[in-house]
């Protein structure tokens, strides 16, 4: 959570800060504020809520003629969104921004407070200050830095302004922070969307080390001493990232989907990429995320067990990295991120490999922690994704599940039926079609959008996509939803349908269609409203409000289902007037336990 940046040039930096801040607003938006330094003098200015409203402030009351400085847009954790808790901090000569969460600032505080230091903040990150400037007042810069990264317990990428050093220190540990590389200007960013407007050029920080930006120059140290580091290169994938004329990021990244999947499925046409999804040489699968590609994951448990014949297991991280974990020989441990950032799937990757079991990462932003530290990584090079809530991200990250479902099955000559490669490349196609065609998901948005609650209900594969659909639904429209196993409603919940209740019933299963109709009877029964979402070759729900996709082959199904029902989400949000790519309390990636 929480976004960075820091510029140091030839420029006025508050343009550049607020342009990066834009940028970053998905990771976090209850707050914002800079600090700009004029090589003597500090200005500090902060605001509630969105960073229009800090660029706003700034244009009112900013008087310094800067020439570097700071900034900050936040998703609180420790303290509501308020002024005093916004970043920057400023405590004695230093002032800084930060991303993560210091688990040890009770104890750092008391001892503070001990020598004198007061604080107007409740926030961890003041007492960081407050830890530096301490160790400022017996140590050189570089050794009480150094002293502050090995007092510190928890996760940080931190930029640092000290009075009386013109430039901008930074450190990192367990949250992401580069350095961008311009024409005698530099430049520090949670990621490379906040800066690619000045430069494509960037060094990752490691742990460990400590970066000085200068006006001319930039130091990297490492035990005291300086490290040269690769620059990298950043593509367009992994930068373009503007609306275009589309109302909304969520709706333009649902009609990015078929453009990603083509190119994801035409990279594994070829024998040697697909060896790379074989997974035959594994007896069981755990599959560790969070939130949808958690749902991601339950995608591929369905496909791994019913066509490779391998045991599958679905976590969500949080729950993962406490557990005891009982492994069979040949385990494989999938970890699938969009962000490759968030920090329990990064815990409980790390966990798994002090176990010594492989990992394999499931991906989207090739720089992240994930993709760096799991022992493979398959990219779903989906590009940027600016909406919160995801979508063509989650699409591919399902899309890669059921490849390597396909392609270990062929391995292993379990497929009953003939199924081609050619089958997948028609989806992308398919898929066009279906989010083209959304006069339909309007129509059914309208009937949905006034109701406070609905469910979304389906059986074995089915119920996996209910669950993503249902997340998709109460992250953007706010309206509570709820996804079930359609055969468990009756054990419970079934009391909470009343006359009109909305059922969102998935069916794609052809041996589970039956059962699923049963419980829509029940539910029908009691007076709920049923909505079918289900593949033209089983439609027969002549009397019901519908969605009918193309059928694919089974294992890419899930993909038309799903981004239908984005769409329908969407639609439903778009009614209630919702603050869609940026739904409340919500953050893109969430980098705190
Ligand atoms: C946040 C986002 C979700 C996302 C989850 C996991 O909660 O709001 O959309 O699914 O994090 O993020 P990751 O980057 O690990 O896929």
């Amino acid at each position: 959570m929480c976004g960075i940046i820091g510029y140091i040039g030839k420029n006025n930096p508050n343009d550049i800060l607020i342009n990066g801040l834009y940028n970053l607003e998905y990771r976090g938006y209850d707050s914002s504020g800079i600090a700009i330094c004029d090589n003597k003098n500090i200005e500090i200015i902060k605001s509630i809520g969105r960073v229009s409203n800090l660029e706003e402030k700034i244009k009112k009351e900013s008087r310094l003629n800067a020439s570097y400085g700071i900034a900050h847009t936040r998703w609180a954790t420790n303290g509501e969104a308020s002024l005093k808790n916004a970043h920057p901090h400023k405590v004695g000569r230093v002032t800084i921004v930060h991303n993560g969460i210091i688990e040890n600032a009770d104890i750092l505080k008391e001892n503070l407070i001990k020598k004198g230091y007061t604080f107007n903040s409740e926030t961890d990150s003041e007492v960081v200050a407050a830890l530096l400037d301490s160790y400022l007042k017996e140590l050189d810069v570089l050794v009480a830095i150094n002293k502050l990264t090995k007092s510190l317990v928890g996760s940080y990428a931190i930029g640092i302004i000290i009075d009386n050093y013109n430039g901008i220190y930074a450190i990192r540990k367990d949250s992401p922070l580069i350095l961008g590389i311009g024409l005698n200007e530099y430049f520090l960013a949670s990621d490379i969307t906040a800066i690619i407007k000045y430069t494509n050029k960037y060094i990752l920080l490691d742990e460990g080390e400590i970066a000085f930006l200068t006006y001319n120059d930039y130091k990297i140290y490492k035990n005291k001493k300086i490290i040269t580091k690769e620059i990298l290169i950043a593509d367009n994938i992994d930068t373009v990232n503007e609306k275009k004329d589309y109302s909304h990021y969520m709706l333009k990244e649902i009609m990015e989907e078929p453009i990603v999947l083509q190119k994801l499925i035409k990279k594994y046409s070829n024998s040697i990429n697909q060896e790379k999804l074989n997974l035959s040489d594994y007896k069981e699968i755990d599959i560790v995320a969070c939130g949808s590609a958690m749902y991601a994951g339950f995608i591929g448990q369905n496909l791994f067990e019913e066509y490779a014949n391998i045991k599958t297991n679905v976590y969500p991280a949080s729950e993962y990295r406490y557990k005891n974990k009982i492994y069979n020989d040949n385990t494989l441990v999938i970890l699938i991120s969009q962000s490759g950032e968030t920090a329990d799937t990064i815990a409980a990757m790390r966990e798994v490999k002090r176990l010594g079991l492989p990992t394999l990462a499931i991906v989207n932003n090739k720089d992240s922690t994930i993709a760096r530290e799991a022992d493979i990584k398959i990219l779903t090079e989906a590009g940027v994704e600016v909406a919160v809530a995801t979508t063509k991200a989650y699409i591919l990250q399902v899309s890669v599940l059921a490849l390597m479902a396909y392609i270990t099955a062929c391995k292993k000559n379990l497929l009953k039926e003939s199924i081609n490669y050619n089958d997948f490349e028609k989806v992308p196609i398919l898929l066009k079609e279906v989010i083209e065609n959304n006069n339909q998901y309007k129509n059914i948005a309208e009937e949905l959008y006034k109701d406070e609650r609905c469910f979304y209900i389906g059986r074995g594969i089915d119920y996996a996509m209910c669950m993503e659909a249902s997340l998709k639904l109460k992250e953007v429209s706010y309206i509570h939803s709820e996804a079930y196993q359609a055969g468990e409603l009756k054990h419970g919940s079934i009391s909470l349908i009343e006359k009109n209740t909305k059922i969102i019933s998935i069916i794609t299963d052809k041996k589970l269609k039956e059962k699923t109709i049963s419980n829509i009877k029940e539910v029908e029964a009691r007076g709920a409203k049923v909505i079918i979402v289900t593949t033209k070759d089983l439609d027969e729900f002549e009397d019901h409000l519908k969605i009918v996709v193309p059928t694919t082959n089974k294992f890419m199904n899930s993909i038309l289902v799903i981004a239908t029902l984005q769409l329908l989400a969407y639609y439903v949000a778009l009614k209630r007037n919702c603050d869609i790519d940026k739904p409340r309390n919500l953050a893109k990636s969430v980098t705190v336990e």
